[in-house]
């Protein structure tokens, strides 16, 4: 039987039980309760309150802007509605980079204020110590290689990563360094597949990856972009399971006609 069925409730230690018996882990995004809450009635293992929160809630260009209060508001919201999945929290931009100090007491807050589970941090060896701090508290970590979208101004591009050796040698250490550290997990985002494969296979923790292949130990998505909410956005990576964009509109297109026509409210729709 699947470590997936037995279990009520996903901790970071049914994930690693899932990577030694070889069941892929799923997770994917949520910032508020209602998507969570369908999310988690659907049997996802870890729900990701990712600062992609930046953009598909907010609409900013990039991750950069979003706060680590806005960050516990959506966290809060997210754990109010789930049962079963692990919840995890990014560290914003600007709440863990000037020292480890500021990482835990950010860290802290997450988990005091909005009872996620643990948190993700973007980087390697430049934030050993913050890491290694936060796991002090007692707070799980979850590490971020390959893309890591609050540097986009360093990188300039979103385009693939690790594709040169020096690269790929560089991540495949810090991966390492970041099981050593003691993070849970790690994220792998947009990195040739060869090297996720290699990564996932050279490591005990479990690989999450995005745009990295099938060879990890398990995927993410950002759940606005696989149900097509966003429309604009199409890397070679994502799958679209439902084009809610299109569908949502003509629902939205039917009802200002029926309030316009007085369709809506029928007799049967009133009081
Ligand atoms: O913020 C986010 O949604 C993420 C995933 C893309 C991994 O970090």
């Amino acid at each position: 039987m699947s470590v997936h069925k037995e279990i009520k409730k996903v901790t970071t230690n049914v994930l690693q039980e899932m990577k030694r018996r070889g069941e892929k882990i799923a997770m994917l995004t949520a910032y508020d309760y209602t998507m969570a809450k369908i999310i988690d009635s659907a049997g996802i293992d870890v729900i990701l309150v990712g600062d992609s929160a930046s953009n598909v809630m907010a609409g900013h260009e990039t991750t950069l802007p979003i706060t680590l209060d806005q960050m516990i508001y959506h966290a809060g919201s997210v754990i109010r509605a789930i049962n079963r999945p692990l919840v995890i929290v990014d560290l914003p931009f600007g709440s863990y980079q000037a020292n480890s100090k500021e990482a835990l007491n950010s860290a802290i807050r997450i988990m005091k204020e909005s009872g996620a589970h643990g948190v993700k941090l973007e980087g390697g060896r430049e934030i050993k110590e913050s890491i290694e701090r936060i796991l002090t508290a007692g707070i799980p970590v979850m590490g971020h290689l390959g893309l890591t979208p609050q540097s986009i101004y360093k990188f300039g591009t979103y385009t693939v990563r690790a594709k040169e050796e020096d690269e790929a040698d560089r991540l495949l250490e810090d991966a390492k360094l970041l099981e050593q550290y003691g993070c849970f997990a790690l994220v792998v985002e947009k990195i040739p597949a060869t090297l996720a494969t290699k990564v996932s296979q050279s490591i005990q923790i479990p690989v999450i990856g995005i745009g990295a292949g099938a060879g990890t130990d398990g995927q993410v998505l950002v759940t606005h972009d696989m149900l097509g909410m966003t429309h604009e956005f199409s890397p070679r990576f994502l799958r679209r399971y439902l084009n809610l964009y299109e569908s949502m509109g003509n629902a939205f297109k039917q009802y200002i006609a029926d309030v316009k026509s007085k369709d809506f409210p029928s007799d049967k729709e009133q009081y």
